[in-house]
């Protein structure tokens, strides 16, 4: 086996998602796995830099895993040559100028979503990168978590028959900060700090129906602020100025219609965080994050209804689970890992800064929709 190294500047690795998912559970959980296999007698050997605002906290992270190179100089780690590939997981607002530069210093690049905060920049990143010749790539986590992969399982394999309907639902309490702490960062309620439910979930949902049932060809979207104040990390009360709730309608091509909630400021009654079920002709099913169920044209109740007699059977319980038939790895980590063969072998790579534009877009429109209370079109993107 030869080891190659691929030298990954890490920045905002000080944050949620940038310390779990992308350091300690993709590339740190590749270093423990013994690097990346490429199958053609070559490991793949990530090497990270961590590179933030805060020293003390890089060399904290650092030492907790034995690394040793971090830095708070993002252009000297930019200029370093040695260094491959430039990952953002800052704060949103930090992403577009960041992004540039190291495109611009020809390193690969790949991101956190939203990959902008404006579609144009979202678009003017990826002809950066197209014309710097360099690889790029954007978060798209969801499609690979267990529940959504079954889900695709059942679209590949025909179960449903003709998709009719989509229903998500995504959320939970996020406690506004005062009694107890918040569980999310503050300037995700904040607007003028890039935050947002709509900024921060319908580049997910953008991709997860593009990809299982067809691209989203229409929003309409009905957004609030349901929770006004908040208080922040220092138990400061602020105004809560970002939208914490979304009610959207996305038309999709091929005729099926999703309807997906997103909500901050909704308690749990479901399995899951997000749920979505589908109706199809042939067939149903509910899946989240992990798990998902199905309920055949064979094994559908035909319920009556009549208000006067209780319900004597329980409608969950008519639902079969569909079975693992494989090992699930983590999603960040799955993903990590294509976009590093991509980089290494140059093996094709779909979620890139066009399909980040697409997130970026379908918020930018439903904001609009929801602001002007009409329905938008969502031309397909090219660069
Ligand atoms: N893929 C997903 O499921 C998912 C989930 C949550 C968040 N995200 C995205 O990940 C990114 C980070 O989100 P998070 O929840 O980890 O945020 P966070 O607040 O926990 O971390 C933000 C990071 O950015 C750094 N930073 C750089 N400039 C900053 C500034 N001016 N102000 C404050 N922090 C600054 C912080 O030091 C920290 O390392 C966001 O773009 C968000 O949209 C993705």
């Amino acid at each position: 086996m030869t080891r190659r190294t691929v030298r990954i500047a890490m920045n905002g690795v000080t944050g949620r998602m940038g310390y779990r998912q992308h350091l300690v559970r993709s590339v740190l959980a590749l270093r423990e796995q013994g690097g990346l296999h490429l199958g053609d007698g070559t490991v793949l050997w990530p090497e990270p830099v961590l590179v933030g605002r805060r020293e003390h906290a890089l060399r904290e992270i650092a030492g907790r895993h034995g690394l040793t190179e971090w830095s708070t100089d993002l252009d000297a780690v930019l200029a370093d040559e040695t260094i491959d590939v430039y990952f953002d997981a800052q704060v949103t607002s930090a992403r577009e100028e960041a992004l540039g530069k190291a495109v611009a210093a020809g390193k690969h690049v790949y991101t956190e979503k939203p990959s902008a905060t404006s579609l144009d920049a979202a678009l003017g990143l990826a002809r950066l990168a197209r014309d710097a010749g360099v690889k790029h790539g954007v978060v798209q986590d969801k499609i690979f978590l267990p529940g959504l992969l079954k889900l695709k399982r059942l679209v590949d394999g025909g179960f449903f028959g003709e998709i009719l309907s989509v229903r998500g639902e995504f959320g939970y309490w996020v406690f506004e900060g005062d009694w107890q702490d918040a569980q999310r960062p503050s300037w995700n309620y904040r607007a003028q700090d890039g935050g947002g439910i709509v900024v921060d979930m319908f580049p997910h949902w953008e991709y997860v129906l593009h990809e299982l049932f067809g691209r989203v060809i229409s929003v309409q979207a009905h957004v609030t602020t349901h929770i006004p104040q908040r208080w922040d990390e220092h138990g400061k009360p602020y105004a809560a100025t970002a939208d914490d709730a979304a009610y959207g309608i996305f038309q999709l091509e091929g005729g099926a219609v999703a309807q997906i909630n997103s909500s901050w400021a909704v308690r749990v009654h479901r399995d899951e965080l997000v749920e979505f079920q589908v109706d199809g002709t042939h067939g149903s099913a509910v899946a989240g994050l992990r798990g998902c169920r199905t309920q055949h044209r064979t094994a559908t109740p035909k319920p009556v209804w009549n208000p006067d007699l209780p319900v004597t059977h329980s409608f969950r319980d008519q639902w079969q689970e569909v079975p693992d038939n494989a090992d699930f790895d983590n999603g960040f980590k799955a993903q990590w890992e294509l976009f590093l063969r991509h980089v290494a072998l140059d093996e094709p790579y779909s979620w890139d800064l066009l399909a980040g534009a697409r997130g970026v877009q379908l918020a930018e429109l439903g904001l609009k929709s929801s602001a002007e209370g009409r329905r938008y079109d969502v031309p397909e993107l090219s660069l």
